[in-house]
C-alpha cells in the first residue's frame, strides 16, 4: 500500500497528556524518512476537520525539539464529536451530525490515511467514520489508562510519576502535623492512576471505582495506625470512587452541552473521616497537574514506538487498527476491540494483591475484594 500513499494526516483529540508531541514527532519522522510521504497536521482534534483552515503541513523542522515537550503542538479538544457537534447560538445549544463535513475535508486535503491520537472517545469516532470512507489508524493515549486493547496508554506513566511525587511531599507534612491527608486523583471511572501512584507513593488507603468503599473500614485503618504509633495517614481517592450502594461525585456546574464532570469525592471522604476519626483532615485535589509536564522516559519511548508503528501499519495497509502494547511488544488491534468496553483494574490483578499484601486498605474487607 505504501506506493499508493502520498499524504497522511495526523491529529490529537480528547484530553491532552504528556507524550503527544513525542508521538507526533515519531509519526512525522517515520513517514518522511522511511516512506517519503507528506504529513498534514490537523489542529484541535476533529474540530480541525469540521472547520476550514485548521491544517498545516508538518515537515522535519516542525517536529524538532518536540520530544520532551508536554501538551500537543496541534492542539486538542474533548468537545468536537462530529456525530454530536454542539453549536451555541444566543445561549441556545443545537446538536448537528457533521460527519460528512469531516469526510469531505479529508478528501479536500488529499489525506490518504488519518492517524488519530486519542482515548476511547476518539477511537469510537474514528471507528464510526470508517463506514463513511475514512481510512484511519489509532494511537492510544490517556492518563487514565482506561482504553482496552492495550496494556498501557501514552501519558499514564508520567501522570503516575506526578501523583507519586505529590504523595511523597504530602507524607512529610502529614507526619509533621499528625494529620490525615486525602488526595483526589484523576482517572474517570478507572482506578489505574490512583492504584499505581498510591502503591508507588506508599499510601495507607487507596480508594478506586472498581472497589466501592465502606467508610467504616477506612476509619478502622486510620484508628489502627494511630494506635500503632503512626499519627498520620495518607488516603488516595480516585475521582470516580463511590461508596458501596452510593453514587460517584460530580462537580455542580456542567460543561457546555450539559456534560457532567467527576470531582469532589475527596472532600466527601474527608468530611466523613473527620466525623468518624476525630482527626485533623486536609484535602488536595491534584487535578490537571496530572496532565502536564515533560513526558517520562517510559512515555517518550512508548509514544515513539507507537507513532512509528502507526506509520508502518499504514504502509502495510492495516488501516482500521490501533497500535497497542501487549506483553512488552508493540502490535495492532482492531479499533472495534479498543472501543468494545472500558478497561478497569481487574480485582485479581497482581497489583491489587500486592497492595493487600502490604496491608494497604482498599476500602473494603480483603475477603470481599478477593471474592470480587
Ligand atoms: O481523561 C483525562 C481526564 O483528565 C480525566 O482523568 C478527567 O476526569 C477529565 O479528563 C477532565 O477533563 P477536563 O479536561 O474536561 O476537565
Amino acid at each position: 500500500m505504501s506506493d499508493t500513499i502520498q499524504r497522511i494526516g495526523i491529529l490529537t483529540s480528547g484530553g491532552d497528556c504528556p507524550g503527544l508531541n513525542a508521538a507526533i514527532r515519531a509519526a512525522v519522522k517515520t513517514a518522511i524518512n522511511a516512506y517519503g510521504w507528506e504529513v498534514l497536521g490537523i489542529e484541535d482534534g476533529f474540530e480541525g476537520l469540521i472547520q476550514p483552515h485548521k491544517a498545516r503541513p508538518l515537515d522535519l523542522t516542525d517536529v524538532r525539539g518536540l520530544l520532551p515537550r508536554g501538551g500537543t503542538v496541534l492542539g486538542s479538544t474533548n468537545r468536537a464529536n462530529p456525530f454530536h457537534y454542539e453549536v451555541s447560538t444566543n445561549g441556545e445549544v443545537k446538536v448537528f451530525d457533521v460527519s460528512e463535513t469531516v469526510i469531505h475535508r479529508v478528501r479536500e486535503y488529499g489525506i490518504d490515511v488519518l492517524i488519530v491520537i486519542g482515548g476511547d472517545g476518539t477511537m469510537r469516532i474514528a471507528q464510526e467514520l470508517m463506514p463513511k470512507g475514512l481510512q484511519v489508524v489509532g494511537v492510544p493515549k490517556t492518563i487514565d489508562n482506561d482504553l482496552a486493547g492495550t496494556e498501557v496508554t501514552v501519558g499514564f506513566d508520567t501522570a503516575v510519576n506526578t501523583a507519586m511525587e505529590a504523595l511523597d511531599k504530602l507524607h512529610t507534612t502529614a507526619e509533621s502535623h499528625h494529620r490525615v491527608l486525602v488526595i483526589e486523583l484523576m482517572g474517570r471511572h478507572a482506578g489505574w492512576i490512583a492504584l499505581a501512584a498510591g502503591v508507588a507513593g506508599g499510601a495507607d488507603v487507596i480508594l478506586i471505582p472498581e472497589i466501592p468503599y465502606h467508610l467504616d473500614v477506612v476509619a478502622d485503618k486510620i484508628r489502627q495506625r494511630n494506635q500503632n504509633g503512626a499519627q498520620f495517614s495518607i488516603v488516595v481517592v480516585a475521582e470516580g470512587s463511590l461508596p458501596l450502594g452510593g453514587e460517584a461525585a460530580y462537580v455542580a456546574e456542567r460543561d457546555l452541552g450539559g456534560v457532567s464532570r467527576l470531582g469532589g469525592i475527596g472532600e466527601v471522604v474527608a468530611a466523613q473521616l473527620r466525623r468518624l476519626c476525630h482527626a485533623d483532615v486536609r484535602v488536595t485535589v491534584l487535578g490537571h497537574l496530572q496532565r502536564g509536564g515533560s513526558p517520562s522516559a517510559f512515555d517518550r519511548l512508548l509514544a515513539t514506538r507507537f507513532g512509528a508503528m502507526a506509520v508502518h501499519l499504514i504502509a502495510q495497509g492495516r488501516v482500521g487498527h490501533m497500535v497497542a502494547l501487549r506483553d512488552g511488544q508493540i502490535t495492532a488491534v482492531p479499533l472495534s476491540d479498543a472501543v468494545a468496553r472500558p478497561k478497569q483494574v481487574p480485582l485479581n490483578s497482581d497489583l491489587v494483591r500486592a497492595a493487600l499484601g502490604l496491608n494497604i486498605c482498599l476500602g473494603n474487607h480483603r475477603q470481599a475484594i478477593v471474592a470480587g
